[in-house]
C-alpha cells in the first residue's frame, strides 16, 4: 500500500465539486485516510510549490492557491502516487486525457482543479505539510 496527497484545489471547491471528485477518487479504489479544508497563507502557499518558485506562473499560482478554500485529502491505495496522477491527468485540461478529473472538469491550465504528489519524496513531505502530527 502507497499513500498520496491530493488537493482540490480554489476553482472546484467555489463550483461545489467536492462530491463529485471525492466519488471519483472513491471508485478507483482510493481509502481516504483523512482530509480538511483549508485556507492556504501566501507564505504557505510558496512554501508548498517552492519547487516552482523560479518559474513565470509562480505568483499567479500563490494568488490562485490562496483565493479560496482548499481540501487536502491524504490518500491510499495499490501504487496510489502513479494511478492518482493517471486518474488526474495532464496540467493542462486541454491535453488531458478523455477521462480524467483535469480533463472533466479543470478550467484551464492554472485553474485545473486538483493537485496530485508526483513522486514518492514529494508525496510523503507533501502529506506532512498538511497532516503531519494528527
Ligand atoms: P500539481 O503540482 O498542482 O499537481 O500540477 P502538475 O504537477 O500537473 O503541474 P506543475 O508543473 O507541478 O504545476 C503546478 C501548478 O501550477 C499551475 N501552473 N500554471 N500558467 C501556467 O503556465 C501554469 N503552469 C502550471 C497549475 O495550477 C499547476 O497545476
Ligand atoms: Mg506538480
Amino acid at each position: 500500500m502507497e499513500q498520496t496527497l491530493l488537493i482540490i484545489k480554489p476553482d472546484a471547491t467555489e463550483r461545489h465539486l467536492f462530491g463529485r471528485i471525492i466519488q471519483r477518487l472513491e471508485d478507483s479504489r482510493f481509502k481516504i485516510l483523512a482530509m480538511k479544508m483549508v485556507n492556504l497563507s501566501p507564505a504557505g502557499a510558496k512554501q508548498f510549490y517552492a519547487v516552482h518558485e523560479a518559474r513565470p506562473f509562480f505568483g499567479d499560482l500563490v494568488e490562485f492557491m490562496t483565493s479560496g478554500p482548499i481540501v487536502p485529502i491524504l490518500l491510499e491505495r495499490e501504487n496510489a502516487i502513479s494511478a492518482l496522477r493517471e486518474l488526474v491527468g495532464a496540467t493542462d485540461p486541454a491535453k488531458a486525457a478523455c477521462g480524467t478529473i483535469r480533463h472533466d472538469i479543470g478550467l484551464d491550465v492554472q485553474r485545473n482543479s486538483v493537485h496530485a504528489s508526483d513522486a514518492p519524496e514529494t508525496a510523503k513531505n507533501e502529506i506532512a505539510f498538511f497532516f503531519a502530527g494528527e
